[in-house]
């Protein structure tokens, strides 16, 4: 069994080596190279609430490997009909040899794992965690940066419902990075998520000035204000777009200083941005092929060779 649940489920040289494999895996991802290492297996996509890039580049990264997908989401299946997860996922566990699964309930992922066989990638699990997207943010600031180690990184937004953050600066502080989290104050960071990062030695400072983080930092990672999971619009709208970015920020920006988003966007990043050379947020996305490709080539126990051509 090798679930992906949270980071924790990954040591730290699991996340180099699975990073290594991503980067041999790009030219397939990309469809320049055929690699049919997964021919004969079935992923199933098994998303209960929306999704653009994860659920996409789940199934670019299978199908690039030569598997197949079954594509299951809550509108049009028997969710429908009152059927609960626990079953759902047992038929899951005799149609597929693996399942992603994202869900707008924290806990969903680890509780899909305990109840089936398969191995469970988690996908986003409400305000919980998603960690094969902390697995491309991973591998987008390696690219750009060349090392995890020591980076300063800015996160942006909402951290408090924000599952990419939560994964993200447990799996940094890991690797040694140096955390700013800029938030408003009724978005700030869970307690238990910041004791945790300082109990593991981590450099965390809070603060609701981006502007003043800006020149230091390696990395700023912004984030969507997600009004779907404010109990109410009045809260929404006393922090909605709050934080913004465009092209004449980067004047005060570190030399290499990258932009991150894990997408979409609403009004956070002005369209100005996109052609900077700070802009990462679509190849991050692009990245989700060759890390997923590498996240399930784990799972289903299937070595990446060390050439691929
Ligand atoms: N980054 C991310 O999780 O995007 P989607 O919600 O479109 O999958």
């Amino acid at each position: 069994m090798s679930d992906v649940v949270t980071m924790d489920d990954l040591t730290n040289k699991e996340i180099v080596s699975i990073l290594d494999d991503a980067e041999r895996l790009v030219p397939v991802a990309k469809g320049d190279v055929p690699l049919p290492l997964l021919e004969g297996k079935v992923l199933a996509n098994m998303f209960f609430e929306n999704s653009t890039r994860t659920r996409m580049s789940f199934e670019a990264a299978m199908k690039r490997l030569g598997g197949s997908v079954l594509n299951f989401t809550s509108v049009g299946t028997s969710v429908a009909k009152g059927e609960t997860l626990f079953d759902t996922m047992q038929m899951v566990d005799g149609y597929a040899d693996v399942a992603a699964i994202r869900h707008p309930q924290q806990g969903a992922a680890q509780y899909s794992a305990d109840a089936v066989g398969i191995p469970i990638l988690n996908a986003g699990d409400g305000a919980g965690n998603h960690p094969t997207q902390t697995m491309l943010d991973l591998f987008t600031i390696r690219e750009a940066h060349g090392t995890l180690e020591g980076l300063n990184v800015v996160l942006v937004g909402d951290l408090r419902y924000g599952r990419t953050v939560h994964s993200l600066s447990h799996a940094l502080v890991r690797f040694g990075a140096t955390l700013t989290l800029v938030s408003p104050e009724s978005l700030r960071m869970p307690e238990e998520i910041v004791s945790d990062l300082r109990e593991h030695g981590a450099d965390v400072t809070e603060t609701v000035n981006l502007d003043a983080a800006l020149p230091d930092a390696d990395v700023i990672y912004m984030t969507r204000i997600q009004k779907e999971r404010f109990p109410d619009d009045d809260e929404y709208s006393k922090v909605a777009g709050i934080y913004m970015l465009d092209s004449s920020d980067m004047a005060s920006a570190k030399n290499g200083m990258i932009v991150m988003h894990p997408l979409p966007r609403v009004s956070e990043l002005h369209p100005s941005l996109d052609s900077t050379e700070n802009a990462r947020y679509f190849q991050q996305a692009f990245n989700g092929v060759p890390t997923r490709m590498a996240l399930l080539c784990r799972c289903l126990g299937v070595k990446v060779p060390k050439k691929v051509k």
